[in-house]
């Protein structure tokens, strides 16, 4: 596998602190003399015994745990025009997008901090029509994906599983040439639908303009 984990990285950059000074840890506001204000388990090898760490470029400390929490997760989104119909949209080409999310470490916006987290089915290939409509929804979702809005940490309701990546509340096509799971074409509703969701989370035309 290509990139480092977060606690690779981390590691690399880190000498460990044996006697902490009497200061905060500055992401959890907790003493660095005590443990990190992150729940749950010690997290990828750092044992909660040796929970400190200076970074070796600034010399700021901080929990182990926090800072492997901090990391920001890492992920692609990614589009391009395939020269095919969609079910419902005979006059037009289709937008493929491609989502890719790798597994990580919960931060602080997710339920477990400092909780590993699970990926399941990725990457994962969503469609649109190629129509003004459908461009308009490509456009809110590249903002809503840069504002982390497309997919969440929690218990997905299709598999039942814990801690893993699952999609939020705007709804994706990601079956192509069927409707099989519900989440196909056609469905003259989708854009409109998607439109309304995008807008639920603040996301509208007017935030994507002035456009050079
Ligand atoms: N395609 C698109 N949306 C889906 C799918 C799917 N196959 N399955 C569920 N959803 C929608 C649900 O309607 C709900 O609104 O995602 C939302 C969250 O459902 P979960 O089951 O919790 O989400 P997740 O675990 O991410 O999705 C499960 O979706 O893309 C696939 O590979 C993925 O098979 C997995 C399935
Ligand atoms: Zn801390």
């Amino acid at each position: 596998r290509k990139g480092k984990t977060p606690e690779e990285v981390v590691k690399r950059y880190l000498q460990k602190v044996r006697n902490p000074p009497d200061e905060d840890c500055t992401i959890c506001m907790e003493a660095l003399s005590g443990p990190s204000g992150y729940k749950g388990p010690g997290v990828g090898g750092i044992s909660r015994a040796e929970s400190v760490g200076r970074l070796t470029q600034c010399g700021h400390q901080y929990h182990l745990q926090c800072l492997v929490a901090m990391q920001p997760a890492p992920g692609k989104m990614e589009y391009h025009v395939i020269p095919h119909s969609l079910p419902g949209h005979p006059d037009c080409k289709t937008i493929r997008i491609i989502y890719n999310i790798p597994p990580g470490i919960q931060g602080p916006e997710h339920p477990n901090p400092g909780k590993p987290f699970t990926a399941r089915g990725f990457p994962r290939h969503c469609y649109l029509p190629d129509s003004d409509k459908g461009r308009k929804v490509l456009r809110l979702l590249l903002v809503a994906w840069d504002r982390r809005l497309i997919f969440s940490v929690g218990t997905s309701s299709t598999t039942g599983e814990s801690d893993t990546v699952i999609w939020n509340e705007v709804h994706h096509k990601t079956e192509f040439g069927s409707n099989l799971t519900g989440h196909g074409y056609p469905d003259a509703g989708h854009l409109d639908n998607v439109l309304e969701e995008l807008k639920a989370q603040g996301i509208t035309e007017e935030e994507c303009l002035p456009r050079d």
